[in-house]
Order: C-alpha cells, then sequence, then structure tokens
C-alpha cells in the first residue's frame, strides 16, 4: 500500500513482544511505548526534521499520550495538540469528548499518536477532525494494527503517511486486536 510504512526493525519487534506479556507491568509497559514511539519516530519524523517544517504531535486520549515523550525526545520543539475520544464498548464507534489543536495548524506537519488501530473507527475520526479544523500534512503512527483498521484509514484518507509498529493477525469478536496486547489505555494508566 503506498504511504503505509510497517516496521521490521528487530529492536521493535523485541520491544513489542514485552508488551504482549502479560505479566509486563505498567512502570515497564509505560517505559517501552515510549521507547517504541521514539524509534518509529527516527523515521516517521524525518521529512519535517530536514525540512524544517514546523511539527504538532496529536495524541488521541487516552492511549496516544504514552506515546508523546518518545517523539518529544527527537523533536523537543514540538507543539502538542490533544483529541479526545472513546471506543463505545458496544457499537466500538468512537466518540468525541475533546479537541485542541496547536495553530497555525495547517502549517505544521501533524504527527498523531495511538499505539492501537483496531477498527481504524478512532484513527479516521481523528484525522477527520484535524482536516475539518485545516490541518494538511498528516501522519499518523501506531504501535500495532489489524489489517482491518490499516484498511479502512488508508482508504478513507489516502493522503496521509501511516506508520505502523506491527501489523497483527485480526480482530476479535470484541474488536480487540489479535494477539494484540490487551487494552492499551489501561494498561498504561494501570486501570482497570
Ligand atoms: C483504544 C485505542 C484506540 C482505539 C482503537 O482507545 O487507544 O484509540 O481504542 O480502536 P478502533 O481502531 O477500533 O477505534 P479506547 O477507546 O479504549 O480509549 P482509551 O484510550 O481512553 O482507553
Ligand atoms: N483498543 C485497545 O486498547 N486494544 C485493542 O486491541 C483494541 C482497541
Amino acid at each position: 500500500m503506498d504511504n503505509v510504512t510497517v516496521f521490521t526493525h528487530p529492536l521493535i519487534q523485541h520491544k513489542i513482544s514485552i508488551l504482549r506479556d502479560k505479566k509486563t507491568g505498567t512502570n515497564e509497559f509505560r517505559a517501552l511505548i515510549e521507547e517504541i514511539a521514539m524509534l518509529m519516530g527516527f523515521e516517521a519524523c524525518m521529512t519535517p526534521m530536514i525540512a524544517g517544517k514546523k511539527m504538532a504531535v496529536v495524541p488521541i486520549l487516552r492511549a496516544g499520550l504514552g506515546m508523546v515523550n518518545g517523539i518529544l525526545a527527537l523533536v523537543p520543539s514540538a507543539k502538542v495538540g490533544h483529541i479526545g475520544l472513546y471506543r463505545d464498548e458496544v457499537t466500538h464507534e468512537p466518540h468525541e469528548y475533546y479537541c485542541k489543536l496547536p495553530s497555525p495548524i495547517e502549517q505544521r506537519t501533524i504527527v498523531v499518536t495511538d499505539p492501537m488501530l483496531a477498527t481504524g473507527g478512532s484513527a479516521v475520526a481523528a484525522v477527520d477532525f484535524i482536516k475539518q479544523y485545516g490541518g494538511k500534512h498528516i501522519k499518523f503512527m501506531a504501535i500495532i494494527a489489524a489489517p482491518e483498521g490499516l484498511k479502512r484509514l488508508h482508504e478513507a484518507h489516502p493522503d496521509i503517511q501511516i506508520y505502523v509498529g506491527h501489523l497483527d493477525r485480526e480482530l476479535n469478536e470484541n474488536a480487540y486486536i489479535c494477539p494484540g496486547l490487551g487494552d492499551a489505555g489501561d494498561r498504561i494508566f494501570g486501570t482497570k
């Protein structure tokens, strides 16, 4: 697929395999999410850095927050926006509850972060919002994606660059990624 990068670097794959382990606790999980975001960021943030473009990192709340510091370690001058979305547990449809983006958004390269790209509903909605607010140069970074979500995001927004740490097998009947890593937000923040 055009505009889609699926990482194969052994260091990224090794760290993702530790994320999947149920025995990996909150502290280590959080650190790994940040490290993987930084490693992926070397590729995803290369063009804006070289071109000297202003950047905005936009995490999808909550789980996307876990990736922000990894990107900021590479691009400390980046501004940070936030998009609040939660997935309805029954319909799996995303609902927006917050959106605040740095201006002028149309002049920035926007890196949207979310560790999980499952059905793709949240990612498509987030990019829809960013475009409505005037965003033009958009990249999307997910640590784990399901084929269904990757296809849906790419088809809905063929103009954006998508970076995926690992492409997993499928979604289960609850629209969770298999094998996946469980609920990313709960594992980063220690909630249940
Ligand atoms: C998770 C995840 C994504 C979304 C992915 O968030 O962080 O945002 O689900 O699913 P989708 O591709 O099917 O939309 P969740 O809604 O659980 O919210 P949280 O981060 O606040 O826990
Ligand atoms: N959200 C998660 O956190 N994990 C999944 O597998 C799917 C959605």
